[in-house]
C-alpha cells in the first residue's frame, strides 16, 4: 500500500449571498458601460444561465419526476460546494446549429465540489437545453472535468439525461463522444468514475458510462440502449418498449451492465454518497480508514453452528458476512445480478475493504459466466484503488453445462483467475466449506499470492465432492459389482474413506495449501489481526506495457 499526504482538509469558503449584490441590480445592464453596468450585465448573464432550458421545459422535467441538472448537483454536494466552470461556454455556430441562439453551458453543467468535505469533480447534462444533447463544447467541458480530476486525484461524477450526439452538429458531436471516451479510458484505475443514469443514455453514448467504475440506474426514469424500441423493431422485427430494452430492471437484474439500481433520483444520488464512504479519491490514495467503533475482539457463536452438518445443504454467506466485518454493515455491489457471488464494500476495524463471497444459496455457489465477469471486475476494481480484499469461499467448482460451455465459461472463467492472480493488495481467503477444483484455485487460493488463507474446520477442499470422486475412482470395481446391497455397502466405504481425506482442512493444513485452521467464532478477530501488518503492503511485478487479460 502507498502513502502519500492526503488533501488538506481545509474547511470549504461559503460563496457571498445574492444580497451583496442587490445595488447591482439597479443599474441598466450593459456589457460596455459603466463598471455597474457591467457588473449588472454579467448578473443578468448569470441569472439567464441558471435558468437552463426555461421554465416551461424545467416544468416537463419535474413532471416525469425528474430533476433538473443543478437539483442533482446541489443534492449529490454539501451544501454551498459547488464551483462552476464553463457556465459561458457555446456551441460554434456550424452546421446546423448556424444562426440558432447560443446557449449558456451548451446543456451541462460542470465544475467541482465536496462531498463529506473531499474534493470530487462533477458532470450533469442539462435535458432543458436540447434534450441534453452532446455538442462539441459540451463534450469538451466534460473532458476539462477528466483533465482537472486528473491532475488534482480527485473522483469524477457524472449524471447522464441525454439524447446523445447532437444531430445538428454532425462529426463534430461525434468527435466530442470520441474524446470523452478517451478521457474515460485515460482515468480508468487512477481516478474512480461514477455514472449515474437518469434520463435516456442511447447509441454510442452508452458507451462512456460502460467505461466508468460504476453505474447507478433510476428506476422508471432512466434508459441505456444501442438503438431504440422504434429501431429495434424497424430493423429486428421486435416490439420492445423502453423499459424493456433498456430500463434499470435489465441492466441491473440481466445484463450487469448497471452496478445499482436506485428506487429514484434521490436514492441513486445517496448510493453515490455512501459508495465514496469506501474508495479513496485516486490510485495513489490508501483507502479510506476511519476511527474504528466497533469491537476488534468481537466472536460471533453463530458462526461456530451456521454450516449444516449435511455438506448439500445451503445456508446464508451473507449472515456470515454480516457477523464478521463492522457493525454488520455490508454495501452490496450488484445486489441482483450473478447472484451466486457476493460482492460488495465493508469495513474491518474501520478499514475499508472488498469482500468476493460464493453463495450457497444460489446455484450451490458455482461459478458461472457472470459470476465470473462480476467477480473479476470487482477485484480489478478493488486492486486499482488499493482496496484489500477478503474472499469467502464455499465453492463446490464451476457450473457444468452446454450452456456455459457454448456461452465462453473457459474465457469468461478466466477473467476471475487473471483478476485474482494480477491483484497486489492485501489478499485473505477464508475457506468455509466446499473448496473443489479449479473453482478452488481461482477462488483467492494460496497459489495466486494470496496473503493469509484460513479455513474453518467445516473446510472440504479436494479435487470434487465424494459421490463423484468415488465414481470415478472405483468405478469399473463397483461396476463389477452383482449385488446392490454389496455394492452400496462399498460406496459408502469409499466415501467415508474420500471424506476422512478430504473434508476437513487438515490435509491441505500439512501441506501448507492454508496458513491456519481457525474457530469460525474467531474469524472476525483473526483476519483484522491477518489486515493490519499488510496495510503497508508493497508487492510489484515484472514491468510490462499491460497483461493481455482475456476479455
Ligand atoms: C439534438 C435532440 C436530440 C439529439 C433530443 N433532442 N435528442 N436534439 N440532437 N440527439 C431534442 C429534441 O429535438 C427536443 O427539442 C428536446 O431535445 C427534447 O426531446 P423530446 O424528443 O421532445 O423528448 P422525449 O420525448 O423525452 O424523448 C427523449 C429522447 C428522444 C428519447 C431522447 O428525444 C430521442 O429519441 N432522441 C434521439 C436519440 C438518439 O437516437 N440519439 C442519437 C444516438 S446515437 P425541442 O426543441 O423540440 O424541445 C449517438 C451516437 C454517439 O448518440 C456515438 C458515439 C461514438
Amino acid at each position: 500500500m502507498k502513502h502519500f499526504i492526503e488533501l488538506p482538509k481545509i474547511p470549504h469558503v461559503e460563496m457571498p449571498s445574492r444580497s451583496t449584490k442587490a445595488k447591482h441590480e439597479t443599474s441598466e445592464p450593459s456589457p460596455t458601460g459603466t463598471t455597474s453596468e457591467k457588473i449588472a450585465y454579467y448578473l443578468k448573464r448569470v441569472d439567464e444561465a441558471l435558468q437552463g432550458g426555461g421554465e416551461k421545459r424545467i416544468a416537463a422535467q419535474h413532471e416525469k419526476g425528474k430533476y433538473t441538472a443543478r437539483e442533482r448537483i446541489d443534492k449529490l454536494l454539501d451544501p454551498g460546494t459547488f464551483v462552476e466552470t464553463g457556465q459561458f461556454l457555446v456551441h460554434k455556430g456550424i452546421g446546423l446549429m448556424k444562426g440558432k441562439p447560443e446557449l449558456d453551458g451548451d446543456g451541462v453543467v460542470t465544475g467541482y465540489g465536496r462531498i463529506n468535505g473531499r474534493l470530487v469533480y462533477v458532470y450533469s447534462q442539462d435535458f432543458t437545453i436540447l434534450g441534453g444533447s452532446l455538442g462539441n463544447a459540451h463534450a469538451r467541458k466534460i473532458v476539462d472535468i477528466y483533465k482537472r480530476a486528473l491532475k488534482n486525484g480527485a473522483p469524477v461524477i457524472g449524471f447522464n439525461d441525454s439524447g446523445g450526439a447532437r444531430i445538428q452538429e454532425g462529426v463534430d458531436a461525434l468527435a466530442g463522444y470520441g474524446d470523452i471516451f478517451f478521457s474515460n479510458v485515460n482515468a480508468s484505475g487512477v481516478i474512480p468514475q461514477i455514472s449515474v443514469i437518469v434520463g435516456p443514455s442511447a447509441g454510442g453514448a452508452v458507451y462512456s458510462p460502460a467505461l466508468t467504475d460504476f453505474i447507478i440506474m433510476t428506476e422508471d426514469t432512466s434508459h441505456m440502449f444501442i438503438t431504440g424500441p422504434s429501431v429495434v423493431e424497424e430493423v429486428m422485427g421486435e416490439k420492445t418498449s423502453f423499459d424493456e430494452l433498456g430500463g434499470a430492471g435489465v441492466h441491473a437484474f440481466k445484463t450487469g451492465v448497471a452496478q445499482f439500481a436506485g428506487r429514484d433520483e434521490d436514492d441513486s444520488i445517496e448510493l453515490v454518497r455512501n459508495l465514496l464512504q469506501f474508495i479513496p479519491s485516486n490510485n495513489l490514495e490508501d483507502p479510506p480508514i476511519i476511527d474504528p467503533t466497533d469491537d476488534k475482539a468481537r466472536t460471533s457463536d453463530r458462526l461456530d453452528e451456521i454450516i449444516p452438518d449435511d455438506s448439500n445443504t445451503p445456508y446464508d454467506m451473507k449472515e456470515i458476512i454480516h457477523e464478521i466485518f463492522d457493525h454488520g454493515q455490508f454495501m452490496e455491489v450488484f445486489e441482483h445480478w450473478g447472484k451466486n457471488i457476493i460482492i460488495g464494500f465493508a469495513r474491518l476495524n474501520g478499514v475499508s475493504v472488498g469482500i468476493v463471497a460464493n453463495q450457497p444459496k444460489i446455484l450451490a455457489g458455482a461459478l458461472d459466466i457472470d459470476a465470473s465477469i462480476k467477480g473479476g471486475k470487482f477485484i480489478r476494481f478493488c486492486d486499482a484503488f488499493n482496496i484489500p480484499i477478503i474472499s469467502l469461499v464455499d465453492v463446490p467448482g464451476f457450473l457444468p453445462g452446454l450452456q456455459q460451455e457454448h456461452g465462453g465459461i473457459i474465457r469468461n472463467g478466466a477473467k476471475l483467475l487473471y483478476a485474482y492472480c494480477e491483484a497486489t493488495v492485501p489478499k485473505i481467503t477464508v475457506i468455509t466449506r466446499k473448496a473443489y477444483g479449479g473453482a478452488y484455485i481461482v477462488m483467492g487460493s494460496k497459489h495466486l499470492a494470496t496473503d493469509y488463507n484460513f479455513a474453518w474446520p467445516t473446510a472440504e477442499i479436494a479435487v470434487m465432492g465424494a459421490g463423484g470422486a468415488v465414481k470415478i475412482l472405483h468405478g469399473r470395481k463397483l461396476n463389477a459389482m452383482e449385488d446392490d446391497d454389496e455394492k452400496n455397502a462399498e460406496i459408502d466405504k469409499l466415501t467415508t474413506e474420500y471424506k476422512e481425506q478430504f473434508y476437513s482442512p487438515f490435509t491441505a493444513a500439512k501441506l501448507g495449501h492454508i496458513d491456519e485452521i481457525i474457530m469460525p467464532s474467531e474469524t472476525r478477530p483473526r483476519i483484522i489481526e491477518a489486515l493490519w501488518p499488510l496495510l503497508t503492503k508493497r508487492e510489484s511485478r515484472m514491468k510490462r506495457k499491460h497483461g493481455n487479460m482475456p476479455l
